[in-house]
């Protein structure tokens, strides 16, 4: 603004603070609500994507580029979450048998907190990029060995991860809908399933999900089959909290049509999705709008992380799939994604609605957001199939509950976990969260129980 046009000429000086004042309340509302294609729109992808209901864009990172200050400019500046592409895996932070290596990946998660980026921790248990000692065990040596790592690695991150990539790629390719073939595997079926239980008890604050590649086509056997694991492991009670889909469309597979499809059939079994690694060779911007419109369409779309900045920095630099070119400069799919996601959802709603079904004997909670203020917000929560119950609410540190209603609360340790009971007034309770630095991260309903 310039300083003439700042400047009201000729009304007193009272009236002018009085304007500025009432513009100032005007704004401070303004950026607690979404206003689609308003002159506030957001110019990041970041603080986009905050402003859709508070999901992230992320990207994959390699911590060695963290010294190129092109890179991390473009990182810090776009960005609001990030994964590492390698320095989490399992070769990386245990080299050794019983020798962890976590100093590329603190570095990653130091550079990431410090700035408000949430991290995706990736991966814990996976059949590639496995250190030699591993590649060569199996049977019982392999699941404990295996175990030791989940539990390991949960408890350094402890508290630091907001979700984790439990299990990578466990299935196959093709019309099978098996399993994939692998030391794991042969280490008996419930190779996951004991995965997560290690990670939930390790780090009881982190989403844990399953991640995979070529499961965006519903009709997929593949897709399918990951469903089945997804719905059995929330009908038994394994703790499962979200989806990835890898979303590698380049070589193999391309943007299916069905895609929304596939991310709101997956939400309705009461799991989050997230779409981990999209990258889309030569970054046509038509696919890149489409995924962020399915993504915005459903409400358990909790964000999408791009697989590196730059296409330099691509896995697959050949194919130049990602938002950036190799100078830096943002391409054409980048204005796309933008404009996407400050368009807000043009679809309306889930095509497939949530709630879901409830376990059998179980009941289910569904989240309704309230008001929100500049340094608080509210929620409430609703349940259904049951009149006595017990919800669990997970709420992001450094974000606080500040008060209850109509509920008897319970607090975990952390004081970021709440077990509300209900209280004989009725099915619907309530509870403000202040948001202390944090305006974007939302509670998440962890289970509901019967009685
Ligand atoms: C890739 C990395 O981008 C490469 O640098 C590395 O050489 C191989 O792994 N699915 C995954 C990611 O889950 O971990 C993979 O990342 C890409 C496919």
């Amino acid at each position: 603004m310039t300083k003439d046009s700042s400047r009201a000429p000729g009304r007193p000086r009272r009236l002018r603070a009085a304007l500025v004042l009432s513009a100032v309340g005007l704004l401070a509302v303004a950026g607690a609500v979404v206003l689609p294609g308003s002159a506030s729109a957001a110019t990041t992808l970041g603080a986009s994507a905050a402003e859709q209901g508070g999901r992230y864009f992320g990207t994959a990172v390699a911590v060695n580029k963290l010294n190129d200050s092109a890179y991390t400019t473009i990182l810090n500046r776009e960005f609001n979450q990030v994964t590492a592409e390698n320095e989490m895996k399992i070769d990386a932070l245990q080299p050794q048998q019983g020798q962890f290596n976590f100093g590329n990946g603190d570095r990653l998660v130091q550079h990431a907190r410090s700035r408000g980026m949430q991290v995706r921790g990736h991966t814990l248990a996976w059949h590639s990029q496995q250190p030699g000692w591993m590649q060569n065990m199996s049977g019982t040596t392999l699941r404990n060995a295996m175990l030791n790592h989940v539990t390991q690695v949960a408890t350094h991150y402890r508290g630091q991860i907001a979700w984790w990539d439990v299990v990578n790629e466990a299935f196959q390719d093709g019309s099978s809908g098996a399993r994939r073939d692998s030391n794991l595997q042969r280490t008996g079926n419930d190779w996951i399933e004991a995965a997560f239980r290690a990670a939930r008890q390790a780090d009881p604050n982190a989403q844990l999900c399953y991640n995979d590649y070529n499961i965006d086509n519903w009709t997929d056997a593949k897709t399918q089959a990951v469903y089945r694991m997804v719905q059995d492991f929330k009908n038994r009670g394994v703790p499962i909290d979200c989806v990835g889909l890898q979303s590698h469309f380049t070589g193999g597979s391309n943007y299916p049509g069905n895609y929304r499809t596939t991310l709101s059939s997956f939400a309705a079994l009461g799991v989050d999705v997230h779409i981990t690694e999209l990258d889309i060779r030569n970054a046509p911007s038509d696919a890149y709008r489409n995924v962020v419109n399915d993504c915005l369409a459903v409400s358990r779309c909790k964000g999408i992380t791009v697989w590196g900045i730059r296409d330099s920095d691509s896995w697959r630099s050949n194919e130049s799939p990602l938002l950036f070119d190799g100078n830096g400069n943002k391409k054409a799919a980048y204005n796309a994604v933008l404009t996407a996601l400050n368009s807000g959802n043009p679809g309306g709603g889930d095509p497939t609605p949530a709630p879901t079904t409830p376990a059998p004997g179980g009941c289910t909670a569904t989240i309704t957001p309230g008001q929100v203020w500049g340094d608080r917000y509210n929620t409430s929560v609703t349940v259904s199939g049951a009149s006595t119950w017990s919800v669990v609410v997970v709420i992001t540190a450094p974000q606080r509950i500040s008060a209850t209603w109509s509920g008897n609360p319970t607090w975990d340790g952390s004081g970021n976990v709440m077990t509300m009971r209900s209280n004989g007034s009725g099915n619907t309770f309530g509870f403000t969260t202040m948001m202390n630095g944090n305006s974007s991260a939302r509670p998440q309903i962890r289970s509901c129980t019967v009685g």
